[in-house]
């Protein structure tokens, strides 16, 4: 299986002209690495990125879950949907943390992006490290945010969710997770995913590893803890940095 590499541009670059930049760069090296890439841009720069020529897919980072109406400086599913995004991000970290986003309405979010055939990328991890793998605190949070953000979402939807652990502490810090820690994270992801659906289906789900990737630890989460693909932020504004990420797992 090709691994998926996703680009979380988060909210860079801050002119249009360099997001060009940055994409044409990236477009001319990758094409043809053997990989599945998908760009998630700000919002604002979807529109000129939906290319079909183009073979990466397009994400989103974030979105509301109502289709239409009144809701002042939202993004609906629909509205992403046709502009060929293909995936969402939801509950990333500094969505979480910084603009207070709950449990509750991450899964919303997720079943809404379902309902409009969006791919959801939903991203789960532990906040404290310390605590956190001392006491194997680590895998409550994860289970917690896994049942709660994946309430009423049908066995027959659920492939088509991607999970992405990104261990809060390791997002920006430069200070990525052990490949020994990813594995057990995932394996016990997937462990959380058996008991929520079936062996089959969590087997199917893919699974990336995200906090502080960069072109030297890619291998070691990819080969090593056998994640599915990776969730790159700030190495992925760096063109060459995030090509040779790519070249490393493929
Ligand atoms: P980082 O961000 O690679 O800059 O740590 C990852 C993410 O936030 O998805």
């Amino acid at each position: 299986m090709k691994p998926l590499i996703v680009a979380n541009w988060k909210m860079n670059p801050s002119s249009s002209k360099e997001a060009d930049i940055l994409l044409n760069t990236i477009k001319s090296e990758a094409k043809v690495l053997p990989a599945d890439i998908v760009i998630c841009p700000p919002f604002i720069y979807l529109e000129k990125m939906q290319n079909p020529a183009f073979n990466f897919s397009l994400g989103a980072q974030n979105m509301f879950f109502e289709e239409r109406g009144a809701f002042t400086g939202e993004i609906s599913p629909l509205m992403l949907k046709s502009l060929n995004v293909t995936y969402v991000i939801l509950g990333h970290s500094e969505r979480r943390w910084i603009f207070g986003e709950t449990d509750e309405a991450i899964n919303r979010k997720l079943r809404s992006a379902l309902r409009a055939r969006l791919r959801p990328i939903l991203c789960v991890g532990e906040r404290s490290r310390d605590v956190a793998f001392a006491t194997n605190f680590y895998e409550q949070e994860i289970q917690e945010q896994l049942i709660n953000c994946l309430k009423e979402v049908s066995i027959n939807r659920a492939a088509d969710i991607v999970i992405a652990y990104e261990p809060v502490w390791a997002i920006g810090t430069n200070k990525a997770a052990s490949s020994d820690d990813a594995l057990s994270a995932m394996l016990y992801i997937r462990k959380v995913l058996t008991g929520l659906y079936d062996r089959k289906i969590a087997e199917r789900i893919k699974i990336l590893y995200g906090g502080s990737v960069d072109a030297k630890n890619a291998f070691d989460f990819v080969k090593g803890a056998k994640m599915d693909g990776l969730l790159v932020g700030g190495a992925s504004l760096n063109a060459s940095e995030f090509i040779n990420i790519i070249r490393r797992v493929v």
